[in-house]
């Protein structure tokens, strides 16, 4: 039986995965990312750990068809090369050509949340569903589009790039990393809800998160469960401008499902409701009729399984 190996690059770590031809995921292994200790580490490392776990899945490296690779950024994805990086230490790196180099495999690289997408397509959340658009909430706003079950890629790679769509009016965006002003990821990311929770506390608002020393996008969430109305509300931007984006992907793509992942995502229900409520209120009905709005279901997973996906898919 022929095996895909899986991998996901992050700022801090890189998961690696094995999987069948399914989709199932026999194996996973995580590593450190050594981002500090420059580009020829951190590439060295991503082939070493993909070894590693083929390894100690007890599979022999013949049997690997393929090696997929997610990662954070912006890419040139035919060459494989990561142009630049926001969280990682690479810049104009060719890390498919080392991997096929020193792996002797094909070697697919896609971004971080294009390959999230493909793993809830093919197996998870998006499993049986056509066209679905995929959000990661997390550091950053990641987005995937899977048409006809095929990631969109765009002129320049940068199709999906749902976290800097600019949807923040003038006069309330700040500048995004990505130079812009106003993306959706300044205010639905992880470090947007934490950077709208410490202005609160700095304005003075009277809130229960003025007493937590090192707030985190949980502890927003976790105040505005309890009734803490400044941290509601917090979560409520970023609930409405996710729905708002939306709202905007379906006049364009009208997919079947959204499918919302990533750390954040993680406050369920409480969430989705008023991010349903957003997107149908802003959406014609003949973009939204039907349209479902689910979690992700795969979880940190998402990214290996769908980076093994590359290889069976491209
Ligand atoms: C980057 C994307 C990435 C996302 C999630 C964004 O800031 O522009 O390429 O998919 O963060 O990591
Ligand atoms: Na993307
Ligand atoms: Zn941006």
């Amino acid at each position: 039986e022929k095996i895909y190996v899986g991998v996901d690059v992050g700022g801090t770590s890189i998961k690696v995965g094995v999987c069948n031809q399914d989709g199932a995921l026999l194996h996973t292994y995580e590593g450190p990312t050594e981002n500090d200790k420059g580009s020829e580490r951190i590439l060295a490392n991503i082939a070493a750990y993909a070894r590693l776990v083929v390894e100690q899945t007890g599979r022999s490296w013949a049997e690997v068809e393929g090696v997929g690779v997610g990662i954070a950024g912006f890419l040139d994805i035919p060459n494989g090369v990561i142009v630049s990086s926001p969280n990682l230490n690479l810049r104009n790196a060719p890390l498919k050509a080392y991997l096929q180099e020193h792996l002797g495999k094909e070697v697919y690289v896609n971004n971080d949340a294009n390959v999230a997408a493909l793993g809830e397509a093919w197996a998870g959340a998006g499993r049986g569903v056509a066209d679905c658009v995929c959000y990661t909430l997390g550091t950053g706003v990641g987005g995937g589009i899977i048409i006809n079950g095929r990631i969109v890629e765009g002129f320049n790679a940068a199709a999906g790039e749902l976290g800097h769509i600019s949807i923040v009016p003038d006069l309330e965006a700040i500048q995004c990393g990505c130079g812009k002003m106003g993306c959706l990821e300044t205010v639905s990311s992880a470090t947007g809800i934490i950077r709208m929770a410490k202005d609160a506390v700095a304005r003075g608002d009277q809130t229960s998160l003025a007493h937590v020393p090192d707030i985190t996008a949980k502890d927003v969430v976790d105040a505005a469960k309890a009734g803490d109305e400044v941290a509601a509300r917090i979560v409520n931007r970023a609930a409405y401008y996710l729905g708002k984006s939306m709202a905007v992907v379906a006049v364009v793509i009208n997919p079947e499902r959204f499918i919302i992942g990533g750390g954040v995502s993680k406050a369920g229900e409480f969430l989705f409701e008023q991010i349903r409520e957003v997107f149908l209120k802003y959406t014609p009905e003949a973009a939204s009729k039907n349209v479902q709005v689910v979690p992700a279901e795969l979880g940190n997973s998402a990214g290996v399984v769908g980076a093994a996906g590359l290889v069976l898919r491209s």
